[in-house]
């Protein structure tokens, strides 16, 4: 059953890493096996994102790259999977590069393609389904440090914010099994790994309809309560809360579990409830402050973090100013920042104009980063004196004698070894910092 080697790069979010480790498990099943070295790979497949444009432009450039590697080497298979393969679908195939196209949900279908594919007979697979969620198949973790892991609860997505290209390539939501998650993370437990992180893109709205019995059914509150029982030493992290859908109850959930990581990823996307509205985020300004002040009320020290768009359709100088102002009013940790990018087929592409001038949009996108490294450079300074239980997830890139890992909070702690090692739980006391990183001692 040997069949040859495969290369995997992987592009865009975790749930693409996760699929990644999903499309290796399958593939080594089928008798493949996994090399890290392009140069003597049988297939290459690249795990693609759609989210803005110049996330495509990259696997444009990447894909030009594979072209050397075919003449080189006249056998060897070109895939491209995820997000892009969903989008592009056959204009992936004029390139005559790619030999391959396989969406989010035909990753089962791969060794059969494989097997079909010619240079003549390009194979693909685009089809999205309404029930796949892989929730059998136990993913080839590709990390190196053996410590933290993704488990996918979760595919698709049912909201459609006016911008965004993900239900578009990842197709409706549907929720995994729960008996399968719990199954998985106990699996990990035994592995020896320390850390798990839910993903969804909206981890809030899964839910489990049992097909027996409604006393069954799990919401994610209650899912998340069911993996922080595994193992008291399991830390249980989650992405992506939705500011609409989140609820009181997975706050008070996570405040019950000391193992529940206190932070929580909550895109705000834009101050201005103009373009919220616009952006179809369903909750205002005032309703997104509310969901913080009952996080900070509860969880006083839970980390907050947020993604933010510049430059959308319509966005005044006024409505990036209400960006400035709520992201200083709730003083985030970190946040991920995007110039606007219109997506081709959005709500927003075919109701709106992409009217924000470029040069604009870059000035807005730079104040707001400007801000946040303050923002999150004041937050780290307040952590100067306090002190964290960390899980080492390696050694530190910069000094082969410290070792880094995070806080409950997200936070990355660098201090010194002193004999611990990977996967170790230590509590250190935080000295200094820059914005990104608290610098520590071990107490
Ligand atoms: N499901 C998550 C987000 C997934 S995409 C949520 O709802 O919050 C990750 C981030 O990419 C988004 O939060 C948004 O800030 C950004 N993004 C999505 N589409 C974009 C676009 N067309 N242009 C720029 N940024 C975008
Ligand atoms: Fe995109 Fe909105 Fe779904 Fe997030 S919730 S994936 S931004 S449509
Ligand atoms: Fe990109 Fe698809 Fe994730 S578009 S961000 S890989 S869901």
């Amino acid at each position: 059953m040997k069949k040859g080697k495969v290369y995997i790069e992987t592009y865009g979010c975790q749930m693409n890493v996760n699929d990644s480790e999903v499309m290796l498990s399958i593939l080594q099943d089928a008798g493949y096996s996994r090399t890290e070295d392009i140069g003597e790979a049988d297939v290459i497949i690249a795990n693609t994102c759609s989210i803005r444009d110049n996330a495509e432009q990259r696997i444009w450039g990447r894909i030009d790259q594979f072209r050397l590697q075919k003449k080189k080497r006249e056998n060897v298979i070109i895939g491209i999977t995820g997000c892009m393969a969903e989008r592009l679908k056959d204009k992936l195939l004029d390139s005559h590069v790619v030999d391959l196209v396989a969406g989010p949900d035909s990753y089962r279908d791969l060794p059969r393609m494989l097997n079909a594919v010619t240079p003549d007979n390009p194979q693909m697979n685009v089809l999205l389904s309404h029930e796949e969620t892989y929730a059998d198949i136990i993913p080839v973790r590709m990390d190196k440090n053996g410590v933290s892991a993704y488990i996918s609860i979760m595919r698709g997505c049912n909201n459609v914010c006016s911008y965004c290209v993900v239900p578009y390539t990842r197709g409706a939501e549907r929720s995994r099994d729960p008996k399968t998650i719990i199954r998985e993370a106990e699996d990990l437990v035994r592995k020896g790994y320390k850390e798990v992180c839910l993903l969804g893109q909206n981890v809030d709205s899964y839910f489990w309809k049992d097909p027996e019995t409604a006393d069954n059914n799990v919401n994610f509150a209650q899912l998340l309560e069911a993996v922080a029982k595994i193992d008291p030493g399991l830390r249980v992290r989650f992405s992506t809360s939705h500011p609409k859908d989140i609820s009181d109850e997975v706050i008070y959930t996570m405040a019950m579990y000391e193992n529940i990581c206190r932070h929580i990823h909550l895109p705000v996307q834009s101050g201005s409830n103009a373009m919220l509205e616009k952006m179809r985020r369903k909750y205002t300004r005032e309703w997104y402050l509310e969901r913080v002040r009952k996080i900070r009320s509860v969880i006083p020290d839970c980390g907050i973090t947020t993604d933010v768009i510049a430059g959308f359709c319509g966005e005044t100088e006024e409505d990036h100013k209400d960006t400035l102002s709520l992201m200083e009013e709730v003083g985030f940790d970190s946040a991920f920042m995007f110039q606007y990018s219109e997506r081709p087929g959005t709500l927003a592409a075919r109701k709106f104009e992409d009217d924000v001038p470029e040069d604009v949009k870059t000035r807005r996108l730079n104040e707001i980063i400007a801000l946040q490294n303050r923002l999150s450079l004041q937050s780290n300074e307040r952590e100067i004196g306090r002190t964290h239980k960390v899980l080492i997830e390696g050694v530190s890139k910069k000094n082969g004698d410290e070792l880094f890992g995070r806080a409950s909070n997200n936070k990355v702690c660098v201090f010194p070894a002193e004999g611990h090692r990977t996967g170790d739980y230590v509590n250190v006391k935080v000295t200094a910092c820059t914005s990104a990183t608290l610098i520590a001692k071990l107490i």
